[in-house]
């Protein structure tokens, strides 16, 4: 009994000390993923209807909890006295009561609610910025076609890069969203709400940043093995860096590939059966690497772009991130999924297991321009 007693005394404690963590998460919180903390128009826009509605369902959670606790308490078991209430079959003013006033709270909210939701969806007028993005198993691919609809950005060769999507500050980025495979979800929380990925349909989904800025996003949707390794950010940057963006991405890679190191990437560990190492406007099954060395992270954005870390993805990628290559080599369209491990599990016969030498050398070539 006093066991039960402790337990019963200590269960509002527990609340509150549950409640102020679930608030501190949110207020403090700026981990780059804060959807509280809009830095762009759509983003604003769902934030300014989310405060509102998230007070008023407090306050009417609040009311409905006191109300069942007040009752509870006022008409709880007495000694001494009948438990049955007074039978009554309904009443009809209270029926009618509890239908219209929720119905009427949910008409108040579905009028900002649907005009929000038109004001996302508006195709952007003017000068606007377009890019194709689709989701892989497990990374992002972007791609930005020729355009003029930007002044000075000088798209005039397509540019394809990965999990990294660059976009100007103060002009608005009109995503084509593609999947090749399953679904996947596209989301910036501090650019504006998320955007499921479907194969076989195209979605649209519009990104404006206030200020030049990094805004980190993760796969919304499970995708398989790797999904909680799918990560992307949106660079929003000046117009000036932009420019200089899309010129360096429209280079050809910082040293030739040919020579020792073609050999290495196209014939002994075939990485060329998915990836591209000298020409940035092509889209592959892998991501395009000839510019690999202008961004920050790789692995599907999960991982630091560094040496040492490229250095051990190359030999033994499966190891930073689960993946379904197994022993896979083959050219897309495989069944495996990701890249292979070159040091476990390579199959008899053409394929070497790989040196760390190798790996370095790869690395040297991919990191370049650094
Ligand atoms: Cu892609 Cu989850």
């Amino acid at each position: 009994m006093k066991l039960l007693r402790d337990a019963r005394s200590g269960a509002p404690f527990a609340v509150l000390l549950g409640l102020a963590l679930v608030v501190a998460g949110c207020s403090s919180n700026n981990n780059g993923q804060n959807s509280l903390q809009p830095k762009g128009r759509n983003a604003r826009l769902i934030s300014d209807l989310f405060i509102p509605i998230v007070i008023l369902a407090g306050i009417i959670g609040v009311l409905v909890v006191g109300a069942t606790v007040v009752f509870a308490i006022k008409f709880r078991h007495r000694e001494g006295t009948d438990d049955n209430p007074k039978q009554i079959h309904g009443s009809t003013p209270l029926e009618i009561g509890w239908t219209i006033v929720p119905a009427l709270i949910l008409a108040v909210i579905a009028v900002p609610t649907i005009a929000t939701i038109f004001k996302i969806a508006e195709s952007p007028k003017g000068e606007v910025l377009h890019a194709t993005v689709v989701g892989k198993q497990w990374w992002w691919q972007a791609q930005y076609d020729k355009q003029d609809t930007v002044a000075n950005a000088n798209i005039a060769k397509t540019v394809v890069t990965a999990n990294e999507i660059h976009m100007i500050a103060g002009v608005p980025l009109e995503i084509a969203l593609q999947s090749d495979n399953v679904i996947h979800s596209f989301w910036i929380p501090e650019l504006g709400g998320k955007q499921d990925v479907i194969p076989g349909r195209e979605q649209h989904i519009t990104f404006y940043a206030d200020k030049p800025g990094t805004f980190l996003g993760a796969c919304a949707e499970f995708c398989g093995l790797s999904h909680a390794n799918m990560r992307m950010r949106v660079v929003a940057q000046t117009r000036a860096d932009f420019a200089t963006w899309v010129a360096n991405q429209q280079n050809g890679p910082a040293q030739a590939w040919s020579g020792e190191i073609e050999k290495l990437t196209a014939n002994t560990f075939a990485c060329t059966n998915c990836h591209v190492f000298n020409d940035s406007s092509k889209a592959t099954y892998g991501p395009n690497l000839t510019h690999l060395a202008s961004r920050t992270t790789f692995a599907g954005g999960s991982m630091e772009l560094n040496r040492a870390n490229l250095v051990g993805w190359i030999l033994n990628a499966p190891g930073d991130v689960p993946m379904q290559s197994k022993d896979c080599r083959l050219p897309p369209p495989a069944t495996c999924v990701g890249m292979p491990s070159f040091t476990k599990n390579t199959p008899k016969g053409d394929y070497p297991v790989m040196t760390k030498a190798q790996a370095e050398q790869i690395a040297g070539y991919l990191l370049a321009e650094k």
